[in-house]
């Protein structure tokens, strides 16, 4: 993985059809496809239950891009290494799942993932203030998790701009999560946003039979994004 600022949209497999996780990985990759967003949730963190490691590892070898894996989980820490072994890129801990955030992304570099930190769409800025030099991608959470299909917070897009402030020139990812669509993605690329996690909005209208909305729907969120930074795509 090279760093890079262009934008990147990472369609999230929460909006897949459940049977078919291989063939669907494999289809929005061939849409265009640049990470693939995997959502773990406990219904503990977070009010909803989706899957664990084995079924990470199952699916790893059918991505070919890059595996960002966002626990929704708490405790956490203890499940970092069996997420790492099944073939994370990135992964992902939320700063309100548990009280040692510095000992987690820690731990996840030295797994040798790339260390992500979320925030709720209530936590503050300040929760990561000191934690800067041991992240790789801070996710900023433009709804609250647990589910897809939900509507974006606006309010999250001066955190974004406060936060894009705040890393400077580090390579840092910034990765947006819900309610991303191309209405909403100018908005936040234009904040300084790297990574657009789509689940509805990249898996809407298409299947494995069927997969060409998928490109088109990943086009348009790509082509909202890039207008809106001055990039060309
Ligand atoms: C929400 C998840 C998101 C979700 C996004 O808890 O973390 O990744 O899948 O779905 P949409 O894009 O439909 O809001
Ligand atoms: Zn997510």
């Amino acid at each position: 993985m090279t760093f890079t600022r262009q934008i990147k949209i990472a369609p999230s497999i929460l909006a897949a059809d459940f049977a078919n996780f291989g063939a669907e990985i494999r289809a929005i990759e061939a849409q265009g496809a640049d990470w693939v967003h995997v959502d773990v949730m406990d219904n503990h963190f977070v009010p909803n239950l989706t899957f664990g490691p084995a079924m990470c590892a199952a699916i790893r070898p059918h991505i070919k891009t890059v595996m960002d894996v966002h626990l929704m989980i708490s405790p956490v820490d203890a499940s970092l290494e069996a997420f790492a072994k099944a073939g994370a890129d990135v992964l992902t801990a939320h700063a309100e799942a548990g009280p040692h955030l510095h000992r987690t992304l820690q731990t996840i570099r030295a797994l040798g993932a790339k260390a992500g930190v979320a925030l709720n769409p209530g936590t503050p800025l300040s929760a990561i203030a000191h934690v800067m030099d041991l992240v790789d991608l801070v996710c900023v959470m433009t709804v609250n998790p647990g589910f897809g299909g939900q509507s974006f917070i606006h309010s999250q897009v001066e955190k974004l701009r406060d936060l894009r402030a705040m890393i400077g020139d580090r390579p840092v990812h910034i990765e947006i999560d819900g309610g991303v669509d191309p209405s909403t993605a100018p908005l936040v690329a234009a904040a300084g946003a790297d990574v657009l996690v789509a689940g509805s909005a990249a898996f809407r209208g298409g299947s494995v039979e069927n997969p060409a909305p998928y490109g088109t729907n990943i086009a348009a969120i790509r082509a909202a994004a890039e207008q809106a930074t001055g990039q060309v795509a």
